[in-house]
């Protein structure tokens, strides 16, 4: 985004706080008077966190090898060009390459944010880049006059082929300070390595790709090397051309919405805007989509989940648990290898994305991971079917005045089958996406008071075999609920009241056999807070907040269990736990056993 458009969008937001605006908007700052009459700045700092499992080292692997790949200060970064530090492989990468001719040996690497921020100031989206693939999409957490501190662990074995080649790494975090938004972030970015101590198996190194193709924009850039899409209409692409051996491909799609779209799903159609006069209210209605287009044709989209940030409703509500995403935002995979028989000519392909409906500001780029044929230069294939009807989307409005009732229902189906031969075989892949969903979005008491229920159900899946032999079959089910309660009271001048219930998670069930053996897993990720806060211009001078997390894990690979809850920046409790056969989870790791059964005769037949 130019400098120019950064500046509009602070304004437009300021513009959206007006006490006119019926529609409440739902992002705030802490005030000044809150901050002096709560706090002792020579308090110890308070540590923010975002409910994860832990990222665990495989059984028997030696490590961690640590490397501080980049030490930034964000201060006045808006529209800056990125932080960047030059990278090189480290040294025990390097010799554990050596060591298992062409494995890497490599068992697991994490890349580790850490910061620290004291003062006050806005959540702010930033990305990490390696060589121009994105390796994590996150949102600061806002600071207090005594200081915070965070970090962020986002797996990144998957980027193996990357990190083994020297690049650059680029942070753009974009800030600005002044009198009021004091609060400078400082933080380090650091690699853990760690390495199998026998020879790798086989089916991890199939998880890794060959190559990582960057889908972002190049330096040098005063902004993140992300696409900004900023209308419906707007389709962001780059061009390239992928090796002319490559066997497998998927997209993996980066996305964060921004300024008139963060809270999208809260959107009213333009209709009711216009005839309310709502100027400074973002409209477009409640729908959104990410479309990849690939040589302009439909490959596959993204139903993003609705990350709340630090700063989003109420900022009470994320402190210190912040709401689910937001340090760690979800990325999503759409398998592009049925389509791979049209890009293995050797020539460039353009690859886009857009946003139906989209108002401004979307951040999105995309790494395109490959795996090639290391026996031959040159693979084949040809697509056997295609269906990607266009989406399907209905909407239902009946409002009078500044009350109303909005009620959304949106589907789409995407699925593609082809044929990929290669030095390992021939083989045919299907992927598809099956999407739906439901949104009401009402309006009650002359529009200041909103709720908004809303579910995204996503399955998707891949099918791939050889003659003889089912290779790999995967099915991903995510379901996204999301509830959400405002209501603005006693407005004076500028001064009003606002009530907040959020609800929201993330239910996924992941299942997948084949060749690579048998995984399964389960998550069930579920927030809910309410708070209430005073508001004055657009700094929150008084308020609570009170938020409970439940997020249980089964897998193949493990589980994890935590209920912790929050009020006003402390801790009510927090427990935890990761044995899979204890109370809470012996029904779903049961239910594990059946449903492994299950799948593996499914697989044994197909
Ligand atoms: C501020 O906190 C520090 C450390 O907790 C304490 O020693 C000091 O007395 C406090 N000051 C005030 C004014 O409360
Ligand atoms: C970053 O690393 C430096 C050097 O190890 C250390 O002094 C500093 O406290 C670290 N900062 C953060 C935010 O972790
Ligand atoms: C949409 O955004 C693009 C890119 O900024 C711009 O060129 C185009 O004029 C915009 N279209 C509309 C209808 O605003
Ligand atoms: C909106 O503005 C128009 C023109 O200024 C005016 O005629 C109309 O009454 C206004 N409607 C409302 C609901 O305020
Ligand atoms: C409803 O809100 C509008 C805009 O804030 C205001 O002009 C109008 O008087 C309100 N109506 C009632 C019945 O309170
Ligand atoms: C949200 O809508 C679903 C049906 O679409 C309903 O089952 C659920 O009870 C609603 N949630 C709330 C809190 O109203
Ligand atoms: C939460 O903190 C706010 C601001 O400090 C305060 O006004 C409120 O009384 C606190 N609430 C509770 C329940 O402690
Ligand atoms: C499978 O599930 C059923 C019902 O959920 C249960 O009664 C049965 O004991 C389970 N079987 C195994 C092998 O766990």
């Amino acid at each position: 985004m130019a400098p120019s458009a950064a500046i509009s969008s602070i304004l437009l937001l300021l513009a959206l706080l007006h006490p006119a605006a019926a529609t409440a908007r739902h992002r705030h700052r802490l005030g000044a008077s809150l901050l002096a009459a709560s706090l002792n700045a020579s308090e110890p700092p308070t540590t923010f966190f975002e409910v994860d499992r832990p990222i665990r080292p495989p059984r028997g692997s030696a490590g961690p090898c640590s490397t501080l790949l980049l030490s930034g200060t964000f201060g006045a970064t808006y529209g800056r060009p990125p932080a960047t530090a030059a990278y090189a492989p480290p040294a025990c990468l390097a010799a554990a390459r050596a060591a298992s001719a062409g494995g890497g040996g490599l068992a697991l690497a994490v890349l580790e944010w850490t910061a620290v921020c004291r003062g006050r100031q806005f959540d702010r989206i930033f990305g990490v880049w390696l060589s121009g693939a994105e390796l994590l999409r996150s949102c600061t957490a806002e600071p207090r006059p005594n200081g915070i501190l965070w970090s962020v662990s986002r797996d990144v074995t998957r980027y193996a082929a990357l990190l083994a080649e020297p690049g650059e790494v680029a942070v753009y975090l974009g800030n600005l300070v002044d009198k009021t938004y004091t609060g400078v972030y400082h933080a380090n970015l650091t690699l853990h390595l760690y390495f199998h101590a026998a020879p790798p198996p086989q089916p991890q190194q199939q998880q890794m790709a060959d190559l990582i193709v960057p889908i972002s924009r190049n330096l040098p850039l005063n902004d993140g090397q992300w696409f900004a899409i900023q209308n419906a209409t707007d389709v962001q692409s780059k061009k390239l051309a992928i090796p002319s051996n490559t066997y497998r491909a998927v997209l993996e799609v980066f996305v964060s919405f921004h300024s008139n779209d963060e809270f999208w799903y809260t959107n009213p159609p333009n209709d009711y805007i216009q005839a309310n006069n709502l100027s400074n209210v973002p409209g477009n209605g409640a729908f959104r989509e990410v479309v990849a287009r690939v040589d302009g044709e439909v490959v596959g989209a993204v139903w993003p989940f609705t990350v709340i940030y630090t700063g989003g409703v109420n900022p009470l509500l994320w402190r210190p648990i912040t709401g689910i995403g937001s340090f760690n935002l979800p990325t999503y995979d759409i398998d592009i290898t049925p389509f791979l028989g049209k890009l293995l000519d050797g020539k460039e392909h353009d690859f886009g994305f857009g946003v139906t409906n989209a108002l401004d500001v979307w951040y999105i780029d995309a790494n395109l991971h490959l795996w090639l044929d290391h026996n031959s230069e040159k693979t084949t294939g040809s697509l056997l079917s295609y269906d990607a009807a266009g989406l399907d989307l209905n909407v239902n409005s009946e409002f009078n005045g500044l009350d109303g009732q909005f009620v959304t229902s949106a589907s789409r189906h995407v699925s593609a089958t082809g044929w990929v031969k290669s030095s390992y075989g021939e083989v045919t892949t299907t992927f598809y996406q099956r999407f739906r969903y439901e949104n009401s979005n009402v309006f009650r008491k002359n529009g200041t008071v909103q709720i908004v229920n809303q579910t995204i159900d996503a399955k998707s899946g891949i099918f791939a075999k050889d003659a003889t032999t089912v290779l790999l079959s995967e099915e991903l089910h995510k379901i996204f609920p999301l509830y959400l309660y405002t209501g603005t009271t006693d407005k004076v001048g500028d001064e009003y009241s606002l009530d907040s219930l959020v609800k929201l998670g993330i239910n996924e069930k992941k299942t997948s056999g084949g060749k690579m053996g048998f995984l399964y897993s389960s998550l069930q990720n579920a927030q809910s807070a309410r708070g209430i806060m005073r508001v004055k211009k657009n700094l929150v001078v008084s308020g609570l907040g009170k938020t409970h997390q439940v997020y249980k894990y089964v897998g193949t690979d493990g589980c994890y269990f935590r209920d912790v809850s929050s009020r006003n920046y402390t801790v009510l409790f927090d427990r935890s736990g990761d044995s899979c056969s204890k109370g809470a989870y012996s029904r779903a790791s049961t239910k594990l056993n059946n449903q492994s059964a299950r799948r593996k005769l499914l697989v044994n037949k197909l």
